[in-house]
């Protein structure tokens, strides 16, 4: 079989580029124990009530400047489905799913994290003004996804 000289050139290229992504994947992965952030702490889903702190979920002051909130999300909604948080303190948000992949969105933020049973994730976020957030699911869940919503108060 005759390849063209420019043929090869390009076949040589993408091959070239293939071995150098997946070794830059490979290494970082494997030998430098990079992961996807969140999602580090595994939980039973089956006892997830049960477990700290989910057993308990809600808001809770950490220390002067920040607040801890932990969510359960489940088909189709979020537990507990009101909650007040502060403005401009940072916020960590801890959530799990009893159930399927959820995702915890809040809209018109940088906060949105996929709800995995069976993993907690944890983001951080500082609302810097007061307000009505929306938080929506975005990971396709089942009949009721598209109902699957809560809302964040942020006062002063
Ligand atoms: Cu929960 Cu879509």
């Amino acid at each position: 079989m005759h390849f063209h000289r420019f043929e090869k050139i390009w076949l040589i290229f993408g091959m070239v580029s293939l071995i150098v992504f997946l070794s830059i994947v490979g290494v970082s992965a494997f030998a430098m124990d990079q992961h996807p952030s969140g999602g580090m702490d595994t939980i039973d889903p089956e006892k997830v009530e049960e477990t700290p702190p989910f057993d308990d979920p809600g808001v809770r002051q950490i220390d002067e400047d920040t607040y801890e909130v932990v969510m359960i999300a489940m088909a189709f909604g979020y537990e507990p489905s009101q909650i007040e948080v502060p403005a401009g303190k940072e916020i960590v948000f801890k959530v799990t799913s009893t159930d399927v992949t959820h995702s915890f969105t809040i809209v018109d933020t940088k906060v949105n994290m996929m709800v995995i049973p069976g993993q907690i994730n944890e983001k951080r976020y500082t609302f810097d003004e007061p307000g009505e957030y929306l938080v929506l699911c975005n990971e396709y869940c089942g009949a009721g996804h598209h109902v699957m919503s809560t809302t964040i108060k942020v006062v002063e």
